[in-house]
């Protein structure tokens, strides 16, 4: 059964949530047979997808298309759609935006940063919305840890509070210190989930293409089970040469069935 808002806030305390991102149907499909109980639709679709070098280059067309993709291969699990660089700069134009992922599929947006105005005009709206803070990467220089120096670190636990005081439902950490991630996952009462952000969090997610090794580079913080971009190249070299030697497809075996039955 698909999970809501509430359901994930009772998860708070009492066991650990697994999300992963995806932008495909058929991961979609995988990730909801393993029963990982939310996706997140993210904006990384843009740099681990499309060859962009920021999650800036994305627009509302591309996460309707990758919301949609992603609806149609998970049809009972939560899905949390990313609202885009530039898309949620004022309420009125983040409700315009958030209906559209929500109408492509999502069950829920996220936007980065304390955005307060908006989450409250949101969920006002009925919109349910998750939060995030630490790295924003679609305005961050860089993609250093955030969060070190104690001013830095009130800082980001000062957002956090108030995006649960906004009425966001869950808030991502993104790559800070392990000891902030705990101490904020303790201040608030709504669900946190982690990214590079250590073991002290109600949660944790992951970017699909790096847990899958399906790309050149991954952060230090992700973690690789297993390294499909290698089996994509043994596949097409193993393809290629079975063509040239005219091995396949061969002439003994005509496959006329289907594996889908
Ligand atoms: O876009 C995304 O995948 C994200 C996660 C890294 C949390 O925002
Ligand atoms: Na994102």
């Amino acid at each position: 059964m698909k999970m809501n808002p509430q359901d994930f806030v009772a998860m708070k305390g009492s066991k650990p949530i697994p999300m992963l991102t995806a932008y495909t149907c058929p991961v979609a499909r995988s990730i909801e047979e393993a029963k990982v109980p939310v996706i997140l639709v993210g904006d990384t679709v843009g740099m681990v997808e499309m060859g962009f070098d920021s999650t800036r280059d994305v627009t509302i067309e591309h996460m309707e298309y990758h919301i949609g993709a992603v609806r149609r291969g998970a049809k009972k699990t939560h899905i949390i759609g990313d609202l885009p660089y530039g898309t949620d700069i004022d309420p009125e134009t983040a409700f315009i935006n958030a209906q559209r992922l929500m109408q492509a599929g999502a069950d829920s947006v996220k936007l980065e940063g304390p955005n307060i105005e908006v989450i409250q005009h949101l969920v006002k709206c009925n919109i349910p919305v998750v939060g995030h803070t630490g790295l924003l990467p679609q305005t961050a220089k860089n993609f250093k840890q955030v969060g070190r120096s104690s001013e830095e670190a009130k800082r980001i636990m000062k957002e956090a509070q108030s995006i649960e005081n906004a009425g966001a439902f869950m808030v991502v950490l993104e790559h800070i210190p392990y000891s902030l991630a705990g101490e904020i996952t303790e201040a608030l009462s709504i669900p946190t989930i982690g990214i590079g952000a250590g073991p002290d969090c109600d949660g944790q997610v992951l970017v699909i293409n790096d847990a899958l090794g399906l790309g050149d580079y991954w952060p230090p913080f992700s973690k690789q089970y297993a390294y499909v971009s290698k089996t994509v190249l043994k596949v097409a070299n193993e393809f290629s040469e079975e063509v040239e030697s005219m091995k396949f497809p061969s002439n003994i075996i005509q496959f006329t069935g289907t594996n889908r039955s």
